[in-house]
Formats: structure tokens, sequence, C-alpha cells
């Protein structure tokens, strides 16, 4: 029998005033880690969502600039999670029952009542995955923001087929290679293993210090994204290349891509908003995987940016989702490191992050 939930839980949530964000803004630093432990109620659930006992969490480098740029005071920090459900809503209990295992991403870092670095979380229960046995906690939290940022940019921005569906059905294309920017960012990694698998030519650029790791996810050629030469030789080698992924988005390496794609009037999709939409005659798409949820958002209200809703994108989790713990043993997760267990040391793996001190890695809490 279920035992009673309590009536309260501990979440860490962003501590930082609006002035105090405009401030690391507008100076690109911050100071102080900008976050607190604090008891909150249980979220009530609506009908389609269920209520998860967090077990363990990713950490993402969204959640310290969310903490230090986009946090109102009092939102729960966080966005991957695994755990265990604890209460079903009357529509999610098609899916769900008490006591399933289940891993997901939710909209952390915005809302007083949404967020994984707590003892509760509530999340859709469409929007979220059994976590098969044999798959460990802290793997499951890693299928989060960076493999659904993957799913995105390549499955329904570079034409890259879906896993788990038949090749013979004729969706996205295998006849180009891909190039991957900065393969050994967590995204980067389940770029690269998504692309491989869905049978295409990957190209990836790593430090050297990474070379081995982004081939051992499966790039067929990794160049030094540092080496002045890496474009033409890119070019010279693979003159069919007309997509690319740029996992860094900082400063000249969605010109790196766009230099590589350009001949054929190519894509490239960025994680972080240039403003541009075309570079070098390659057309530039920005995404961000918080359009996943199907709800509209807005940072910094009442003046900051607005996004609108994209159905496709939550059909798309939708899809990803329900379909991963089938194609999960394929993929394997970045290289964890494991941080000590509990909330306030969260604050400590962020500041890890916030550092640069996490490379080729996903930092995760219990
Ligand atoms: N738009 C979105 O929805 C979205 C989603 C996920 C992430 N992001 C953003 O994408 C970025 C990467 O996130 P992540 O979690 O995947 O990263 P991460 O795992 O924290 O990335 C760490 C890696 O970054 C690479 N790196 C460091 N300096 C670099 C440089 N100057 N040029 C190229 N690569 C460099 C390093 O690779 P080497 O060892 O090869 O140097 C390092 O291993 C962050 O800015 C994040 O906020 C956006």
């Amino acid at each position: 029998m279920a035992s009673k939930l309590p009536n309260m839980m501990e979440a860490l949530v962003g501590d930082r005033s609006t002035l105090a964000r405009l401030a690391n803004y507008g100076l690109g630093k911050s100071s102080g880690n900008g976050v607190k432990v604090k008891s909150i109620p249980i979220p009530p659930i609506s009908e389609n969502e269920v209520l998860v006992r967090v077990d363990c969490v990713a950490l993402n480098p969204t959640d310290f600039k969310h903490v230090d740029i986009l946090s109102p005071r009092g939102a729960i920090i966080g966005c991957d999670f695994s755990g265990t459900v604890a209460k079903v809503g009357s529509q999610a209990a098609k899916k769900w029952a008490v006591g399933d295992r289940i891993a997901g991403m939710v909209h952390g870092g915005l809302y007083p009542d949404r967020g994984s670095f707590a003892q509760f979380l509530k999340t859709n229960g469409d929007l979220a995955w059994k976590i098969p046995p044999g798959v460990s906690d802290e793997d499951a939290t890693t299928f989060g923001v960076s493999a659904i940022t993957a799913m995105l940019a390549l499955n329904t921005r570079l034409d890259v087929p879906w896993l788990a569906e038949n090749a013979n059905q004729g969706q996205g294309r295998k006849d180009t290679p891909i190039l991957i920017y900065s393969g050994a960012t967590a995204a980067g990694i389940y770029s690269i293993q998504l692309a491989k698998l869905a049978g295409l030519n990957v190209v990836a650029t790593a430090s050297p210090r990474s070379f081995d790791l982004v081939k051992s996810y499966g790039a067929d050629e990794v160049f030094d994204y540092r080496d002045q030469a890496a474009v033409d030789q890119i070019i010279r080698a693979y003159p069919s290349l007309d997509r690319a992924m740029d996992c860094f988005s900082e400063g000249s390496s969605t010109e790196f891509c766009a230099k590589c794609v350009r001949k054929n009037q190519g894509k490239v999709v960025t994680l972080l908003d240039s403003g541009k939409t075309t570079m070098d005659g390659a057309q530039i798409e920005f995404i961000l995987g918080y359009t996943v949820f199907g709800s509209e958002f807005q940072w910094l209200p009442p003046f900051g940016p607005k996004f609108q809703k994209i159905p496709s994108d939550n059909e798309a989790l939708r899809r990803f989702y329900s379909t991963l713990p089938d194609i999960v043993t394929q993929l394997r997760p970045p290289p964890l490191k494991i941080i000590d267990p509990g909330l306030k040391n969260l604050a400590t793996g962020l500041e890890m992050l916030r550092q640069g001190q996490v490379s080729g890695t996903n930092a995760n809490g219990d």
C-alpha cells in the first residue's frame, strides 16, 4: 500500500532579486551561489500529471544560467530527474501506477511549483518515460536536457531519421554526413549517437583531450576546433556536408559550422541565440529544449523574450519518450561525475559547472 505523503518538501530554489540577475546579465558574471534550500508545499497534480519522489537528478549548464539570470526568487531549480511515481492523476493512470520507475525533464528554474531539485516534482505523464530494469537511476537522468536537445536538433530540424523506426519508411536522410561541433558536450555525445545509429557518417570537433571520448561514442572522424586548418580539411574530406549541430554556440563556433556547410546551402542548428538566421550562405536555426513542454513562457518578464508554443516539439518529446524504453540500451550516457547526495550539495555541483570544471561528463546528484 502506498505510504501517506507529507504536505511539505525541501527544494533548492532561486534566491536572487531581479536587480541582481539583471546585473549578472549585464556584467557577464555572478557572485555567490544564488540558491537556498527551502521548505515548500508539495505541488498538487492535475489529471494528466504524476507526482514523482525524486531519487536522482542531473545538472546542466542551463541550471546555473537560470539561477544567475532567469530564475525568479523562489523558483525551483533543476530539470533532469529520475524517481518513483508517488501519486497519479486520473488520466495519467492509463500509463502510470504508484511505484513505477520514471525519468524525464521538467521546465525547472522558472516556476515556484515545478523543478527537479526537490524531494518531489510534478510532471505530465506523457512527457516522461518508464525506466526499464537494468538502467540505473543515474544513467536515466541523462536522458533529459541533453538527449532531448539532441533529438530535437537532429530528428526535427536536421532531417536525421528517428531511431526505432523502420528505415524503409523513408523519413529522414542518411545520404549526407553531419557535423557535430563540440562533440564532447553532453548534447554532443547524444547527437553523435543518434546520428550514428541512424546510419549517418558523423564528423565531430573537440579538443584533442576529448578525441578518444568522442570517437568512443561513434564519431567517424574528429577535428580540433581550435585548429585553423580544420574548416578547410572538413570541407575537402566531406564535400556533401550540408547539416551541422553547433553544441557550443559561442565565439566563432557557428561561423565555423556555417563555413563547413555553406557550399551546399546547408543548415546549422545552434543552442544559444546569435540573433542570426543566415550566415555565410548557411541557414541558422536556434532551438531551445524548453519548447517541448507545449506552453508559452517568458524570460525576465515583462520586458524579456517570449517563447511561443511549438506543438510539433511537444509531439516530438512524446514520440521520443514513448520509444525510449525500447532503444535506451543502444544509447550510452555521457561519463558521469557523481556528487555527494543532498540538496545542499547541488549548489556545489552548479558551481563546478559555472566554473567550467566539468568536461565530457554529466554531473549527477542523488
Ligand atoms: N538551447 C538548448 O535547449 C540547450 C540545451 C542544452 C545545452 N544548451 C547549451 O549548450 C551548451 C553546452 O551544454 P552541454 O550541457 O551539452 O555542455 P557540457 O557538457 O557542459 O560541455 C562541456 C564541454 O564543452 C566543451 N568546450 C569547452 N570550451 C569549448 C570551446 N571554447 N569550444 C568548443 N567546445 C568547448 C568541452 O569539450 P572539449 O573537451 O572538446 O574542449 C567540454 O567537454 C551550454 O551553453 C548549454 O547552456 C542549450
